[in-house]
Parts: C-alpha cells; sequence; structure tokens
C-alpha cells in the first residue's frame, strides 16, 4: 500500500481528483463521511485527510510516504523530505502587507505580525533589518489595525482580506503552490510505484500560459 496524506478542505479535493484522473481512484473518499482513513486495495493506495499543515510531519516521519504541502510549510518547517512535483494549484504568495501608506523609515525594530516565524525571520535577516516578530495564530491581519504590529507577513491569496482590512502589499517575499513531497526512506524503497504517481500526475498538472 502507498501511504498518501491529503490535505483536508478544498485544495484536498482538487488534488484528490488529480490522484484519482491520475489512476489511484478511490470512490468512498467521496462519500460524505467523518472518516479520516480510505483504501483502494485494488489500487495499493490509501489516503488520509490530515490538517495541510501536519501533512508535512505525517511524512517526514514515514507515517505516509507521499504527500501534498503548500511551499508555504516546507519553506516555514524545512522538513526532510523530497520535492517531487509542483502540482500548479493552490497558488497564491507571501508577502509583506502594512496599512495603506505605511512607510518603514528603517530607524526603529520592525514589529512584524505572522504565523510564519521563520519565513520572516530569514527574509529580514537577508536585508539585515532589525525586527520584532510577534507570533500569532490567525486573523494576522488585525495586528497593524490595533497597532500591535507595523507590519504582517501572510499569504495572499485573492487580496480580498487585505483590502477589506485597508491594508496593502509591500512586497512579496516568495510564490506558492501545492507540491507532492515524499519520505526519503519510501522513496527508496518503494520507487516504482511513487515514479509511477508522479508520472501520472504530471500529466495532471495544468501548467499556464
Ligand atoms: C489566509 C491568510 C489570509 C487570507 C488571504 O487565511 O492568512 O488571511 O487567507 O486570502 P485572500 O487574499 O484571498 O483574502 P486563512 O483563511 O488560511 O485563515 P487564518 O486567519 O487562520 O490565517
Amino acid at each position: 500500500m502507498l501511504n498518501v496524506a491529503l490535505p483536508k478542505g478544498r485544495l484536498g479535493e482538487k488534488v484528490y481528483e488529480m490522484f484519482a484522473k491520475a489512476g489511484y481512484e478511490c470512490p468512498a473518499i467521496l462519500e460524505n463521511s467523518r472518516k479520516l482513513i480510505f483504501e483502494n486495495p485494488e489500487k495499493q493506495v490509501r489516503y488520509f485527510w490530515v490538517k495541510p499543515s501536519d501533512v508535512s510531519i505525517y511524512v517526514e516521519r514515514g507515517a505516509a510516504d507521499i504527500g501534498v504541502a503548500g511551499k508555504d510549510i516546507l519553506c516555514e518547517y524545512e522538513p526532510e523530505i523530497y520535492e517531487l512535483l509542483d502540482l500548479n494549484i493552490g497558488k497564491c504568495r507571501m508577502a509583506v502587507a502594512a496599512k495603506k501608506g505605511f512607510y518603514d523609515d528603517g530607524q526603529r525594530t520592525l514589529r512584524v505580525a505572522t504565523k510564519f516565524t521563520s519565513i520572516a525571520a530569514k527574509y529580514y535577516a537577508e536585508k539585515c533589518r532589525d525586527i520584532d516578530i510577534i507570533k500569532l495564530n490567525g486573523s494576522i491581519e488585525i495586528a497593524p489595525i490595533l497597532g500591535l504590529s507595523d507590519v504582517i507577513v501572510d499569504i495572499v491569496e485573492t487580496g480580498t482580506t487585505l483590502k477589506e482590512n485597508d491594508l496593502e502589499v509591500t512586497e512579496t517575499i516568495l510564490p506558492i503552490s501545492a507540491r507532492l513531497i515524499s519520505n526519503r526512506a519510501s522513496f527508496k524503497f518503494k520507487t516504482a510505484q511513487i515514479e509511477d504517481v508522479v508520472e501520472k500526475l504530471k500529466a495532471q498538472v495544468k501548467y499556464d500560459d
């Protein structure tokens, strides 16, 4: 059995669709239920629904052979996995945003609110900019509005959340999309099966024009 960790939610449904079209279907997964594990013995595949930010933990530790995780999570936690394929879905970007008109004159330590503390720390270290990181777990956009931080480092997809809160992107840090990842030992011992998945998924990837 090839154990596959899928990110729960809208992105995960798109990912499963790609796997199904690639010949690794498991129809039971589409039944509305609260079950988290599904398998299709005929296709030698077992799927788990896990929290998107946990996929790389399951894969790194070998509880899953392969999985699909966002580039944001891979950059933040740097798990020891192999990144096999960019699925070109779940596209967004990691960006710095601030209240409209905010100007960083570089004179004071910059207060940065974020869930992605490692990405933020690395980004500002490269610019030799002193920062004070404020770790939050959600609704990051509120921080500059209430004066908790000067800027935020967060995911921007459509830009609606920023717009509705009078914030704007000041810098883009990195483009993000969903990646197929593999456990390192699994890749060694289940090479043929994993390579088959990669090849068949590749044919499902829709590239931008
Ligand atoms: C993410 C991100 C932004 C929002 C961006 O939040 O943190 O808040 O999506 O999307 P948009 O540009 O399309 O408006 P998420 O829904 O993951 O919740 P969170 O508050 O827990 O981060």
